[in-house]
């Protein structure tokens, strides 16, 4: 991929493409050890051999036929309270990108990060913060999106654009991609919290509609009522309003 041809001003201009790498996320972690922080600075993988998930999970993309690379940002403005906006800002570029590519579909971000297809999941983020005092200081951005990969075996939740009759390549997914991100990127920079979060709302699956969680100790039925911009779910259950950080809840039916 050129870097010329990505219409951003800084977001992929310098640029380091490899054939095959345990993870993104992993090699610019390591890559920032040794070197100068370049804001913009992009890694992407044809494939990757132990590409990370949430949570501790492993993320698992056919070689070539998907996206995965990881963005560095130099977050100094953004204070760690406020962290979770920049994932917000994520996941919305990925919403507005399969909007523009995907016709017809039902297009949805999936608290906290995951972006969906008609309630099937064709994107994941990792996002990867290094805090000083209460700044974040550095942000790695993971980013999975399943293009062209047809068969998920043994994952009756996953998809990709390609299933949902996208007809394009990878390559300029990704360009398309870098250039929505900085512009949201920038929107964030610039202050506009606000918007961010209500747009983060618009579009995030399964707002006021009746669904199943679980938490550690059993399930429940509840209605999401908010995310708050610290990240906090807020689920309206039988038993009153209930709030949730990432990995004290799961979805069970969607
Ligand atoms: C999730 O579990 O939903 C997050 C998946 C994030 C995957 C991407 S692929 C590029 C980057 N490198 C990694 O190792 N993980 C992220």
């Amino acid at each position: 991929m050129n870097p010329s041809t990505i219409n951003t001003l800084f977001t992929g201009k310098f640029l380091i493409q490899l054939k095959e790498i345990s993870s993104t996320n992993t090699f610019l972690k390591d890559w920032l050890s040794n070197n100068k922080p370049i804001d913009g600075l992009v890694i992407m993988a044809d494939k990757q051999s132990k590409g990370k998930g949430q949570s501790g999970n492993s993320w698992q993309a056919e070689a070539e036929k998907n996206l995965t690379f990881s963005v560095l940002f130099l977050t100094g403005f953004l204070k760690v309270t406020e962290q979770f906006l920049l994932s917000m800002a994520t996941c919305l570029s990925v919403y507005e990108l399969l909007c523009e590519k995907v016709k017809d579909k039902k297009i949805e971000i999936k608290w906290p990060n995951d972006v969906m297809i008609d309630r099937k999941k064709v994107c994941g983020i990792l996002i990867e913060n290094s805090i000083q005092g209460s700044t974040v200081l550095t942000s790695i951005i993971g980013i999975g999106l399943n293009v062209n990969q047809e068969n998920f075996p043994g994952l009756t939740t996953a998809s990709s654009m390609i299933l949902n009759g996208y007809q394009g390549n990878v390559e300029e997914t990704c360009i398309r991609l870098l250039e929505i991100l900085e512009k949201n990127y920038l929107f964030l920079k610039s202050g506009q919290y606000e918007k961010i979060h209500q747009r983060y709302l618009q579009v995030l699956l399964g707002l006021n509609e009746e669904l199943l969680f679980s938490d550690s100790l059993s399930s429940f039925k509840g209605s999401i009522q908010n995310v708050e911009k610290d990240g906090q779910l807020t689920i309206k259950t039988d038993d009153g309003t209930r709030k949730f950080y990432h990995k004290e809840v799961r979805f069970i039916s969607l």
